[in-house]
């Protein structure tokens, strides 16, 4: 949802400011730009589209100047367009404002700046920033920002630089994330921690109300009232090449075939050594909590709300206590009763959703104790949560999630065994009966991994399909979901997940002659039920792809097609289920053609509401 970078140092600013967009491209591609001063003026150069096209627009000349900013772009006030893009700049272009997030109260602001003179050339929130900078500028360019803030309504995180002052970048921040990366005579800022990973494992998160006055030599944070703040500097663990692709064509499979290392990560340091039990006092919670635990809510979006779906149903199994799943932008906004003994569970690959951060911020209010499930280490949900389960997933960039929701699904697994063990749910025989199969999940997705002929072929099938659906029962609605997600946001083809139960009660009149139907088969409980589903799809024409569990052989008399998922403890089939479902969507976004790594429309972290 837009990445900001910024340097100052000894190095060309430019290349360097452009390689950084490249590695935060992820978080929008409808515009991009950077400004840099040159001969006592600020340079503006922005262009509309990938980066590349600015990258085009930058090839023409060599630039000097040894710091800048810049910006790569998701729309959301103004469509793109090279007006649009960011940087922008106020009415004497001294100062030049990059921004992610949204001013709120912007329309008020904007009215009243053009009632004092000021001429607007965007139609975006942002532009209002330069010109209250430039409003409030008297010699002090932090001061000027300081007061800019005063007036703001919403979300920012901001980079400024002036022409007046060249010699530093503002940095700003409230609820949406920055990272500044400590070097040598030099230092960076960024939204995300790959855009700066090359350069330094040392940074600093900014908090919420914090400011950074960033120059060559220090960078000095404060308070808004200029308190200064000692900062502890983050070590940062990723390897820089984790953030690039690797020889893949694409980040998500790259990121796809990450999952084997990635489940194996995440269990690491986790289980006891004579695999009797989980170890995870990371959730910082008493035994008397967890004994006196009532209720637990489960709130995220997009794939980890799936991911919260599939927690939902192995707690009630494992842990016998209710558990609601909510959408964020929901549930920050529905009247909560939360009452003593509730927990409440925020899962966010980046950490930085602005509406799970929120619905998070909402039950903290309302005294709810929060645990949150994340894959970034200083990502604003870690930091507010009480206590916080990491996914040790590595980077993900590509857009569509995979590996960061099968670690999302395994610290699910972890956590509710670890409750079921402590509240005496769950035989210690069969605890460790999962654990030993949690064990070979790596393995397991290694060898579907290795054999994705199959695959292949139905994604050219699929390549010419309008619709798909995606049929499961229990547990396999939840992956069908998710399935169904992975393949309409990369391939934009319509994708609908139904309990297959439910079909029956008005989207069976949408089943024609030769309709692809996803049926997940996993579950030996329900596997009588959804033969009987697929009967019924079948009988009306629909062209059914069975992925089912190993020796749940029945489902090949009613399937089109089968492929088997290996033999698994069955709560934990949707770690396996969803990789061939991963790479469906995968094959069939590349038979169409389609810009797998940045589907239209979206960006990876969203940082707005
Ligand atoms: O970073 P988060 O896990 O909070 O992101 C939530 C969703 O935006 C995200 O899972 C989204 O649905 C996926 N990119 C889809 O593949």
């Amino acid at each position: 949802m837009c990445g900001i970078v910024g340097y100052i140092g000894y190095r060309e600013a430019v290349p360097l400011l452009v390689e950084s967009l490249e590695k935060l491209e992820y978080r929008g591609y409808d515009s991009a730009g950077v400004v840099f001063p040159e001969e006592n003026r600020l340079n503006f150069i922005k262009k509309t589209g990938k980066l590349a096209a600015l990258k085009e627009k930058l090839a023409v000349q060599s630039y000097q100047a040894k710091m800048g900013i810049g910006h790569t772009r998701w729309a959301t006030h103004g469509k793109p367009s090279d007006n649009n893009a960011h940087p922008h700049t106020d009415c004497t272009g001294c100062f030049a404002v990059v921004h992610n997030g949204i001013i709120e109260n912007y329309l008020t602001l904007r009215e009243w700046l053009q009632s004092q003179g000021h001429t607007f050339h965007s139609q975006t929130d942002t532009e209002v920033l330069p010109h209250l900078i430039e409003h409030f500028y008297q010699g002090d360019l932090i001061a000027a920002v300081l007061n800019t803030v005063s007036k703001l309504e919403g979300s920012f995180a901001m980079a400024v630089i002036s022409s007046h002052e060249p010699d530093r970048v503002v940095a700003v921040r409230q609820d949406s994330p920055l990272v500044v990366g400590l070097g040598e005579g030099e230092n960076f800022l960024a939204s995300d921690i790959p855009a700066i990973l090359k350069h330094t494992r040392k940074a600093y998160i900014l908090n919420d109300g914090e400011i950074a006055l960033i120059q060559s030599g220090e960078v000095k944070v404060s308070d808004w009232q200029l308190n200064v703040i000692n900062k502890e500097v983050m070590e940062i663990k990723w390897e820089a090449e984790q953030a690039e692709k690797g020889g893949y064509d694409h980040f998500m499979l790259k990121e796809i075939n990450e999952q084997p290392k990635a489940l194996h990560d995440t269990l690491g340091g986790r289980i006891a050594a004579d695999g009797s039990g989980v170890i995870l006092d990371e959730i910082k919670m008493t035994p008397e909590e967890i004994k006196d635990l009532k209720k637990i809510y489960i709130v995220a979006c997009g794939t980890a709300y799936h991911a919260g779906l599939v927690g939902k149903y192995i707690i009630e199994k494992l842990v016998h206590l209710p558990v609601e799943v909510d959408i964020a932008s929901e549930f920050r906004y529905r009247h909560l009763v939360i009452d003593p003994g509730s927990l409440v569970v925020v899962i966010s690959q980046s950490g930085e959703t602005a509406d799970t951060l929120a619905a998070m911020r909402e039950a903290k209010r309302l005294r709810a104790k929060v645990i949150a499930v994340t894959n970034v280490v200083g990502s604003s949900v870690s930091r507010e949560a009480d206590g916080v389960i990491y996914t040790w997933a590595g980077p993900e960039i590509a857009v569509a999630s995979t590996k960061a929701y099968t670690t999302q699904l395994e610290a699910m697994y972890l956590f509710a065994l670890y409750l079921a063990e402590q509240r005496g749910t769950v035989e210690p025989g069969e605890i460790r009966k999962i654990i030993l199969e949690m064990k070979k999940l790596a393995a397991k997705s290694q060898t579907i991994l290795e054999n994705t002929v199959e695959i292949r072929d139905f994604a050219r099938e699929f390549a010419g399909c309008k619709d798909v659906f995606f049929i499961g029962r229990g547990l396999d609605y939840s992956v069908a979901m998710e399935g169904s997600l992975k393949l309409k946001e990369i391939s934009y083809i319509h994708a609908e997940a139904y309990a297959a139960g439910e079909l029956k009660h008005g989207t069976l009149a949408l089943i024609e002659e030769q309709m692809p139907v996803v049926a997940l088969a996993t579950q030996e409980n329900l596997f009588d039920k959804m033969v009987s589903n697929i009967q019924e799809v079948n009988a009306r024409g629909a062209n059914v792809i069975a992925f089912a569990m190993e020796g749940l052989k029945d489902v090949e008399k009613v399937a089109d097609k089968v492929i088997y998922i290996p033999k698994t403890h069955p709560v934990l089939a949707p770690v396996l289920t969803v990789i061939p479902l991963q790479l469906l969507a995968y094959h069939t976004a590349v038979e169409r053609g389609c810009d797998v790594d940045k589907p239209r429309n979206l960006a990876k972290s969203v940082t707005v509401e």
